[in-house]
């Protein structure tokens, strides 16, 4: 499938909070905090009918950068890895030396994913999604593949 990137701009933001949404509400939770994913930085990959087929949004703060969403809509087309090499490409010249991001213990295809792409685990933050749904309710028991959804999996990759 033939796609493109571009940065997110804020006519953008209605469509974005619209797939935020349909996870369960307008934000995210990482690391014990919300986090608004149509307000912060983002790349799309559209088709030539600007169909959008993927999505990644990030934070930086200082030195670091948090990859907050990644999604590939339509899977296994190269997206998620060409959306990844986009926030690298942006990042670096700004003096970011590490790029994070948190997977869930379900995860497994994202845990494949990342490690794949330079990333390396660097933390398990156990039973930290236990506290996330203290403040998200609609974050499930069970996740992907029938797995207890529990522990928050911190991967990193230094730049
Ligand atoms: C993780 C995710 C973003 C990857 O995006 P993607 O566009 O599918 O990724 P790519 O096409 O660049 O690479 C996909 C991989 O699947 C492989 N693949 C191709 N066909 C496949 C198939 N039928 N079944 C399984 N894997 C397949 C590709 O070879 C590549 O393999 P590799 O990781 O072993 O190198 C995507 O799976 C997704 O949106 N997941 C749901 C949201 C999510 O979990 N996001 C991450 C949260 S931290």
């Amino acid at each position: 499938m033939s796609f493109h990137i571009r940065k997110a701009n804020e006519t953008d933001k209605p469509t974005l909070l619209e797939i935020v949404r349909s996870w369960g509400a307008d934000f995210i939770v990482s690391r014990g905090r919300k986090v608004y994913p149509s307000e912060i930085d983002a790349f799309l990959a559209l088709t030539e009918s600007d169909k959008l087929v993927g999505l990644v949004t990030y934070e930086i703060t200082g030195d670091q950068c948090e990859i907050v969403t990644l999604d590939a809509f339509e899977k296994y087309s190269g997206i998620g890895t060409s959306l990844i090499d986009h926030v690298i490409e942006t990042i670096r010249p700004l003096g970011v030396q590490r790029l994070w991001l948190i997977a869930t213990n379900d995860n497994i295809d994202a845990i494949r994913f990342y490690q794949k792409r330079q990333f390396r685990l660097s933390k398990v933050h156990k039973d930290a999604v236990v506290e996330s749904r203290k403040i998200k309710p609609s974050i499930p028991e069970i996740g992907m593949y029938g797995i207890p959804l529990r522990d928050e999996i911190e991967f990193e990759r230094l730049l």
